[in-house]
């Protein structure tokens, strides 16, 4: 059985929603999921894992969120080339643009992005659809 890590951080609870659909989805397709907060998470626990969904929605200025999951990031990123990962997370005003500079950060550093959701706010039915078939890839 494939074990998938649904590494998150959230603020008003919409990229939460996102993971615990994201768990569902992976789950239903038969993995095992461990579903942590980005402060919980860190690169010493890259290898327990088979496939990772990292859910983070955009703060600042188009950026990942600094205190918790930006660290989480910088120091699981190295060790993310040649595993299977997806990304995740809610905005609001503007139009996703932090998840193009997400991905290609990571694609910069050789990490492969299989999947990428965004929600607007609160995940509807349509952004929920995507979430479960984001984990049921992973899995
Ligand atoms: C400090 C702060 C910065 C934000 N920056 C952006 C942004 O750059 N672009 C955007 O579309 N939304 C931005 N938002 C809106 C959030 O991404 C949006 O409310 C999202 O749904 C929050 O997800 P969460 O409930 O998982 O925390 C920002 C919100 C806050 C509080």
């Amino acid at each position: 059985m494939s074990k998938v890590a649904v590494v998150f951080w959230s603020g008003t609870g919409n990229t939460e929603a996102m993971a615990d659909l994201v768990a569902e989805g992976a789950r239903t397709a038969g993995a095992e999921v461990d579903v942590l907060q980005a402060a919980e998470f860190s690169s010493a626990k890259l290898d327990e894992y088979d496939a990772f969904a990292f859910g983070c929605p955009a703060m600042g200025f188009e950026e990942l969120e600094s205190d918790e999951f930006e660290p989480m990031w910088d120091d699981v990123e190295p060790g993310l080339p040649g595993r299977k990962v997806a990304l995740f997370g809610s905005y609001d005003w503007a139009d996703g643009e932090w998840m193009d500079l997400w991905k290609e950060r990571a694609e910069n550093a050789g990490v492969s992005i299989a999947d990428a959701v965004i929600a607007k706010d609160y995940p509807d039915d349509e952004a929920a659809e995507a979430c479960h078939a984001l984990g049921a890839a992973l899995a």
